[in-house]
């Protein structure tokens, strides 16, 4: 991987592409998710950690209402935009994350305004690590600055959700964004979704000889259709056949009864849900008495759960997490949204070659993409660095 490039570069290459220096630039980072999927929109528990890979924005904010973008990868070229009329239907690319930003924000009251905008990332896209919460996340911090709008974080992670789900387009909840504007270095993230409220539970993974390896199986994914939302309608579906108000409010005990309510597909949707607020609540408990190396069944138990009950695997995420298991990580599970992207497996040090060879060369035997196989960190969340 190219080394991102540093500030200095970044606010020369804005001078020269705009003509101005910038006001800023701000960095927030992609996140994985230990546990806890498809919790965050049923007001369940996620542990999610932002990542040591970050989205960089160098911003200006201009005195008319034009928009103008570029990026240090992919050919979009510079892409410009009116603040005043901006169109979800035309915005291309990765520039829909930070005008859907600049909507969301419009639509809780700040007045139209133009801006310039480099953008530099090393989050991997497609990769089910957030890299366009990570823009979003980066654009909203800055704005929230610059333009004085004052909102406080559970607005920002609002504001975020609300471009996603009504600019972008992908109904998702608030957990990639409270990861990417909440982590904390050596920190998981215990969200609350039903009050958004956090602790932050130390992850001292590195200390107890253990490394999180990130396996990107290359199978691109998005959340703009499909799958991820029909999984949330089939909860919707269960939540109110049950008679609550969301799935948050039903309880392990309460599954037996559920079976004979619901049809066998949502019972199985519910019965994810139910079983994975239970598992991050056990992780949480188990990594303040045991530490990171207690915690691989409940990976595994997750990851499984996903699979068969909530079918959001597919066949490199399942061929990545039992390559990763046989090799010797603790526990391996998708992460993220599902269909694609990637898996994480908690490995002790002295087992990472070995996972490593052994998921690359189950790979090449499948006659699969090669996955890209890299260690992650928790990190800190979004802030400004110059
Ligand atoms: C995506 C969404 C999140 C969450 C996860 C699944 O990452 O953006 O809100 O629903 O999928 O846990």
């Amino acid at each position: 991987m190219t080394p991102p490039p540093g500030i200095d570069e970044l606010a020369a290459t804005f001078r020269s592409t705009f003509g101005a220096a910038p006001d800023g630039v701000w960095q927030a980072p992609g996140r994985v998710n230990l546990i806890g999927e498809h919790t965050d929109y049923n007001e369940g528990f996620v542990l999610p950690f932002a990542i040591d890979r970050t989205a960089r924005v160098a911003v200006r904010i201009r005195p008319d209402s034009t928009v103008r973008l570029l990026s240090t990868f992919g050919n979009q070229g510079l892409t410009t935009a009116d603040a005043g009329a901006l169109n979800r239907a035309t915005a291309r690319g990765w520039t829909k994350y930070p005008l859907g930003v600049l909507w969301a924000l419009q639509q809780r009251g700040l007045p139209v305004t133009g801006m310039d905008v480099l953008l530099d990332s090393d989050v991997p896209r497609g990769a089910g690590l957030s890299s366009s919460h990570a823009i979003e996340c980066a654009v909203i911090t800055a704005l929230n600055e610059l333009t004085g709008a004052g909102l406080g974080v559970q607005d920002m992670v609002l504001a975020t959700q609300r471009a996603e789900n009504d600019f972008v387009g992908a109904p998702t909840g608030i957990m990639d964004q409270s990861a990417s504007l909440r982590g904390a270095a050596g920190h998981a993230v215990f969200l609350d979704c039903r009050d958004q409220s956090i602790r932050l539970v130390p992850f001292g993974a590195a200390r107890a000889g253990l490394e999180m390896l990130v396996i990107d199986t290359k199978v691109s994914h998005s959340h703009a259709g499909g799958g991820y939302a029909a999984r949330r309608s089939s909860c919707e579906l269960g939540s109110e056949v049950l008679g609550v108000k969301s799935l948050r409010d039903v309880g392990l005990d309460d599954l037996a009864e559920a079976g004979g309510l619901l049809d066998d597909e949502t019972f199985r949707r519910v019965r994810h849900v139910v079983t994975e607020n239970d598992r991050v609540l056990q992780t949480v408990e188990l990594l303040g008495s045991a530490g990171p190396q207690a915690i691989g069944h409940l990976l595994d138990a997750s990851h499984a759960s996903m699979r068969d009950d909530f079918e959001i695997s597919c066949a490199e995420l399942d061929l990545a997490v039992d390559a990763a298991r046989s090799a010797g990580a603790l526990g391996a599970r998708m992460t993220g949204g599902g269909f694609g992207g990637s898996a994480i497996a908690l490995t002790p040090v002295g087992a990472v070659r070995g996972v490593r060879a052994a998921v690359e060369r189950s790979f090449a035997q499948a006659g699969y993409t090669a996955p890209d196989i890299f260690s992650v960190r928790p990190a800190a969340g979004a802030m400004r660095l110059a």
